[in-house]
């Protein structure tokens, strides 16, 4: 590794406890997404002590802060580091001193640790300019937890332009404290929502032959939506369709003239992704025409899914197993859940990984969007020790 790991350590210890303390406010003063005003402001603040960055803000709850390398040989890439910084609409449970301090909102998924590593990690390489060529331009990015999220708007903006590599890390509930998750390839799925309304006709529920029934046609398609699954897509690729929420009816003497179905559609593979919701609609409409009844079909595509760029991938493998020692970067599995990182990797090879967040001797087991969420403090130093041990290394000085 060009960069002494005693000197990263070090660095990366020093800044520790700032880095503690910043996570711990952003807790306090959670914000939803598009709403970050107060969050973006506290890191443009921060930001502007550390030293010479290059700070705009392409939307109002946004920060994109450039930093050019002092080292005098280099190959003039450019590294993007991606940090989320919105809360969700979760009451927060814990009982922290540093507790959230807004009703209702909580930094139930870690994001206030992903803005508060990503502040270490800049004033590390700040620090240590002398060391790497280049730039790297660190994204403090708003509204990851709400479709159409704040990375696709970043992007339209241009802060991709120009960039080599792009790395994002998510503090990760499942994955023990001090170890790093990486996937190469696939990681999460593209997040697709739907909108069924069946249109029957209502009348009185002593009368069923004069009616449409709305809810007895809903109920044929919610089970024959299975059928997407298990008889129609390739076995071979992850899909998942499930329906989340269903509504009709008003009192049991009356059938309704409408039933809603809404669900979300999971999947990886673009081709299977644009063929599911042909499926879907065939099973509406053959359902519903057979019982006389009419529909409306809504169906939105959410982020494209997670991938990451194999070459980068196993670079970062090769630089962590280094840095933490090679037991320490493990494995992950692909799961259906979603992120907005995919955005950026439309732009630049990009690889998105996990920062272990789990303590269960600490009581920190938690899953994510959970009202006592947590992660392991610890953590946080890991993830600044990641994001500055990839730049030194992908930004090292040539010859
Ligand atoms: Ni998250």
């Amino acid at each position: 590794m060009a960069a002494d790991i005693r000197l990263l350590d070090e660095r990366v210890a020093a800044v520790r406890d700032d880095v503690i303390g910043w996570r711990r406010h952003l807790h306090q003063h959670p914000e939803l997404s598009f709403q970050e005003f107060r969050t973006s402001e506290f890191v443009r603040q921060t930001l502007a002590a550390f030293g010479p960055f290059e700070i705009s803000s392409p939307t109002p709850t946004s920060v994109v802060a450039r930093l050019t390398g002092a080292a005098t040989s280099g190959g003039g890439q450019v590294l993007a580091l991606r940090a989320d910084m919105d809360a969700l609409p979760v009451q927060e449970e814990n009982q922290f001193e540093f507790a959230s301090r807004q009703p209702g909102v909580m930094h139930a998924c870690g994001h206030d640790g992903h803005t508060a590593m990503l502040l270490g990690a800049a004033r590390v390489l700040c620090e240590l300019r002398h060391l790497w060529a280049g730039e790297v331009r660190f994204i403090f990015q708003h509204a990851e937890e709400l479709f159409p999220g704040g990375a696709e708007e970043l992007v339209r903006a241009g802060v991709m332009d120009g960039v080599d590599f792009v790395l994002g890390a998510h503090l990760w509930a499942p994955l023990e404290c001090g170890y790093i998750g990486l996937a190469a390839g696939p990681l999460m799925a593209a997040p697709d929502v739907f909108s069924i309304t069946v249109v029957g006709q209502g009348g009185h529920a002593g009368y069923p032959h004069q009616t449409v029934d709305s809810i007895a046609i809903a109920a044929q398609i919610i089970t024959n939506l299975q059928h997407v699954v298990s008889r129609q897509a390739n076995p071979l690729q992850p899909l998942v369709v499930s329906v989340t929420k269903v509504a009709a009816g008003t009192a049991d003497n009356i059938i309704p003239g409408s039933a809603e179905i809404v669900g979300t559609v999971r999947s990886f593979d673009p081709s299977l992704r644009d063929q599911v919701p042909v499926w879907m609609e065939r099973i509406v409409k053959g359902i519903t025409e057979a019982h006389g009844g009419s529909f409306r079909f809504d169906y939105r595509r959410g982020y494209r899914p997670v991938v990451n760029e194999p070459e980068l991938t196993e670079r970062l493998r090769a630089i962590w197993a280094q840095a933490f020692g090679a037991d320490r970067v493990v494995e992950v599995e692909p799961s259906m859940g979603g992120e907005d990182f995919s955005a950026y990797q439309q732009k630049a090879p990009g690889t998105f990984f996990y920062v272990g967040a789990r303590n269960e001797a600490k009581g920190i087991a938690h899953p994510h969007h959970h009202p006592r969420f947590t992660v392991d403090e610890d953590a946080l130093a890991v993830g600044v020790k990641a994001f500055v041990s990839a730049a030194l290394e992908l930004l090292a000085p040539r010859g």
